[in-house]
């Protein structure tokens, strides 16, 4: 079985990485999905992202990345992928990650969302934490694997 991890990933953390590790030991193939918002100012480009996720999991053979635009189900369904994967790290999450696992059963009732407990030692990080806490100077090391932390504050330096 096919599953779909879709997300920002700007940047791509410890707490995705661990998710994705675990899911490609349950399903055939992880297809690591960044999705293309033009309505968000991210940090990395799609393709900076989508290289960078490829980097972090070339050891593990049954993960790829890849792209997409508009919605997730249909993309999940051009890839006859069953199931969409999404990781959940505290309470208040739940509530918007149900609305949207009701909202794309509504609108593709053959694609089923499986909701993986985040490690609780890297549940409170998340990317925009990440990014806050560089943009500050302060140490990411153990928040992002160690080649991630240098594209941040490369691609800060440059901006700053
Ligand atoms: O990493 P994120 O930003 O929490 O990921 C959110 C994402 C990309 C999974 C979600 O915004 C999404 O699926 N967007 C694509 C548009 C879509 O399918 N919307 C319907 C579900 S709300």
């Amino acid at each position: 079985m096919i599953a779909i991890y879709p997300g920002s990933f700007d940047p791509i953390t410890l707490g995705h990485l661990d998710l994705i590790k675990r899911s490609s030991t349950l399903f055939e193939k992880v297809i690591v999905a960044v999705l293309r918002n033009p309505s968000k100012q991210p940090l990395f480009s799609v393709e900076e992202r989508v290289n960078q996720i490829r980097e972090c999991t070339k050891e593990i053979p049954n993960v790829e990345v890849d792209s997409f635009q508009g919605l997730t189900v249909e993309y999940a369904r051009k890839k006859k992928a069953r199931v969409l994967l999404r990781g959940l790290r505290v309470m208040s999450d739940f509530e918007h990650e149900l609305q949207m696992a009701h909202i794309n059963k509504t609108l593709e009732s053959s694609i089923e969302t499986v909701f993986l407990a985040t490690n609780t030692e890297l549940s409170f990080i998340s990317s925009s934490v990440v990014k806050e806490i560089a943009k500050f100077g302060g140490n990411i090391d153990h928040l992002v694997p160690p080649n991630i932390a240098r594209e941040i504050y490369n691609k800060l330096g440059k901006k700053g």
